[in-house]
């Protein structure tokens, strides 16, 4: 996202466009606000021109003007246009092509992508007028984000509501990225499991299932028909993906063969128990005796299972080490049958566990190492998935 043009409407969530100009500036992009003169009774330009380092435009002419054409300036240069707030009164005119000020003048002499975000009162949005210009929208490219449903500002509970800046960033970027995996039917695993002894103890590991949702979160952004199968997280699904939560080994290994059959991408990137207390206890053990508690057996490795019954999916596993991280790693994959591995080395600082960042090397089948450099696992996920798509196509 290099220029975006962020466009602002005649609506009181105004106010949420300074931290959404924020994210993008964070971000690296270059952010130009774009007006209509009913947002300036919301948001002050100030604000808006203080948080991007730009001037704020409203009027379709300025000093400039004599050598340049505002809009036509603005729209050549950008790589996408977020109007958020998107009041009906904007949404009526970008759909009927009416042009009376910068921001939709700007709108009809761009081409590159169009977000809007609408947001109004519920009766106003669910209006077939309103619905159908956004109909008409749509059926032109446009990408428009659903309003969140809670309280609006005119104290009616309903759908209307902007949403928040960190789903409009998200929901641009992923309007943007190439769909590189459409259609691929994926099968996610994340999170840790839990293996109970009794009622209220139970053996598990740090894993937080980051690494797995962000690759969820990345996959469905690039295409991809993600399910996602969990062990216990704090994590929110990401938008799009059907997730299924699962507590224990051999409920994740239920989850998993349910979906197999139908996937062509399988990520294993859940830290699954090795092994399980042989017998659950149904009631809670005094502590006197707890210490014979602890009797393990093996769990199903799901992994393996996959690998022996392959046909033609791509499988990628991933591997925790603390020593002979890429030999562990690659005996892995040949012991599995993976297409790739993903391997860190978890002792090494910023690496593994419930860490936002990783750094990880990619193993495939022709033993090439990939040594990535240490990245958030957002970034992280995505190099992860250049390498499946260029292993898939090449294959
Ligand atoms: N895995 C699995 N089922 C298990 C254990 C592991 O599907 N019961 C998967 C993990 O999701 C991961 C890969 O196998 O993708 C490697 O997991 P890891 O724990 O590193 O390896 P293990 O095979 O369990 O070997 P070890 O614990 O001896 O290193």
């Amino acid at each position: 996202m290099q220029k975006v043009i962020l466009g602002v409407t005649g609506g009181i969530a105004a106010y949420k466009c300074a931290e959404l100009a924020r994210l993008f500036v964070r971000a690296g992009s270059e952010v130009q606000v774009v007006m209509t003169p009913a947002a300036t009774e919301f948001v002050t330009p100030l604000t808006l021109q203080t948080l991007t380092g730009r001037p704020v435009y409203m009027e379709m002419y300025g000093p400039e003007s004599i050598e340049r054409v505002r809009h036509v300036d603005l729209a050549e240069d950008a790589d996408v246009m977020v109007i958020a707030p998107a009041s009906a009164n904007t949404i009526a005119k970008m759909a009927h092509g009416l042009a009376d000020n910068l921001l939709t003048t700007t709108y009809l002499a761009l081409t590159c992508p169009v977000i809007v975000v609408p947001s109004m009162n519920v009766n106003m949005f669910n209006h077939p007028a309103v619905q159908d210009n956004m109909k008409i929208l749509a059926s032109r490219g446009v990408s428009i984000m659903e309003p969140d449903s809670g309280e609006l500002a005119c104290g009616v509970y309903g759908r209307g509501r902007m949403p928040e800046p960190a789903d409009i960033f998200a929901f641009t970027r992923s309007c943007l990225r190439e769909k590189d995996f459409k259609g691929v039917k994926t099968l996610v695993t994340a999170g840790p499991t839990r293996e109970p002894l009794d009622p209220v103890r139970y053996i598990s590991n740090p894993s937080t299932g980051l690494m797995g949702f962000a690759l969820a979160r990345a996959l469905q952004e690039r295409g991809a028909e993600v399910i996602l199968i969990s062990g216990p997280t704090a994590l929110a699904c990401p938008a799009e993906v059907e997730m299924t939560p699962v507590n224990t080994a051999a409920e994740m290994y239920e989850a998993v063969m349910q979906n197999y059959e139908n996937c062509s991408l399988v990520i294993k990137a859940a830290a699954v128990s090795d092994f399980r207390p042989a017998r659950v206890e149904a009631e809670k053990v005094k502590k006197d005796k707890a210490l014979d508690l602890i009797n393990l057996e093996p769990t199903d490795d799901i992994l393996k299972r996959l690998g022996q019954n392959k046909a033609d999916r791509f499988l990628v596993g991933f591997a925790a080490e603390t020593e002979n991280v890429h030999s562990n790693a690659r005996q892995k994959l040949e012991r599995k049958n993976l297409d790739l591995i993903v391997v860190n080395n978890i002792k090494e600082p910023g690496a593994g566990f419930a860490s936002e960042t990783n750094r990880v090397s990619l193993i495939d089948r022709n033993g090439d190492i990939e040594e990535l450099p240490l990245m958030d696992k957002e970034a992280l996920s995505h190099c992860i998935l250049d390498k499946i798509r260029l292993l898939m196509v090449n294959r």
